[in-house]
C-alpha cells in the first residue's frame, strides 16, 4: 500500500485494545486492513461498510485467513447488540455519518470496552493551520520514502464538516469521560472506555 494517514496510526489504535478482548467492530472498514489486524489479535471482528466495491476487495484480501465478518451496510441502519463489543474502531469514517452515531457505538460497547475514533476535522483556527503546515513536510518525506509501494486506498472519502471544537463539544454530550487529542496528519484521536 502507498502511504496512508489512517494506516499510519494502526499501531496507536491497536494499543488501545483492552487486554483479553474477544469481540471487535470496525466501522467504515474500507478494504479491511485494520479489521484484519484486529483478527490477528485473536478477536472475532465484525466490519461494516456501505461501499460494495470496498467490501468486495476486503473479502478477496481476507480469503482463507479466518478473517473478519465483513458486512456491506450503513452503520446508522445496523442493529447492534447492546453491551457486546470489547473494542469498536472508526478510522476516518465517523465524519461520513451524523456524529450522534457515537451514542449507538457507546451503547454497543461491553463494560470495560473501548471506543477508538481516528477522526478527521474541518480546519478553522490558526492552530489548525499551524498543525497543517507542520504536517506538510513530514507528509512529503514519508510519501517520498514510500513511493512506488502500491496504490492508494479506493475507499470513499468525504470532507469533514465539524471543527475540533465542535467535536469536543458533541462528544461531551454523548460520553461521560473521554480523551481527545490532535494528531499530526490531519487527524484526531478520541478514546472512550465504558465503565
Ligand atoms: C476514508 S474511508 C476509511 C476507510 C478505512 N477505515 C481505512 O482506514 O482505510 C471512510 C469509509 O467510511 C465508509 N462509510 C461511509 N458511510 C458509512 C456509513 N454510513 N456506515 C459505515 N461506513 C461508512 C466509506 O464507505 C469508507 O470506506
Amino acid at each position: 500500500m502507498a502511504f496512508d494517514h489512517n494506516d499510519h496510526y494502526h499501531g496507536m489504535l491497536l494499543r488501545l485494545v483492552p487486554r483479553e478482548s474477544r469481540t471487535a467492530l470496525d466501522v467504515g472498514c474500507g478494504t479491511g486492513r485494520f479489521a484484519r489486524r484486529l483478527t490477528e489479535l485473536g478477536m472475532e471482528v465484525d466490519a461494516v461498510d456501505p461501499s460494495a466495491r470496498v467490501i468486495e476487495s476486503a473479502v478477496a484480501a481476507s480469503q482463507g485467513r479466518g478473517g473478519p465478518r465483513f458486512r456491506c451496510a450503513d452503520i446508522t441502519e445496523t442493529e447492534l447488540l447492546k453491551d457486546h463489543y470489547d473494542y469498536i474502531s472508526c478510522l476516518a469514517s465517523i465524519h461520513h455519518v451524523p456524529f450522534g452515531t457515537v451514542a449507538m457505538l457507546r451503547d454497543a460497547l461491553a463494560p470495560g470496552g473501548v471506543l477508538a475514533i481516528l477522526g478527521c476535522y474541518r480546519e478553522s483556527t490558526l492552530a489548525d493551520l499551524a498543525w497543517s503546515l507542520a504536517a506538510v513536510p513530514a507528509n512529503a518525506a514519508v510519501r517520498l520514502a514510500m513511493a512506488g509501494r502500491g496504490e492508494p486506498s479506493p475507499a470513499p472519502v468525504r470532507q469533514p464538516q465539524m471543527t475540533l471544537a465542535e467535536i469536543r463539544q458533541e462528544a461531551g454530550v454523548l460520553l461521560p469521560v473521554f480523551r481527545l487529542r490532535r494528531l499530526l496528519f490531519w487527524r484526531y484521536l478520541l478514546a472512550y472506555r465504558k465503565p
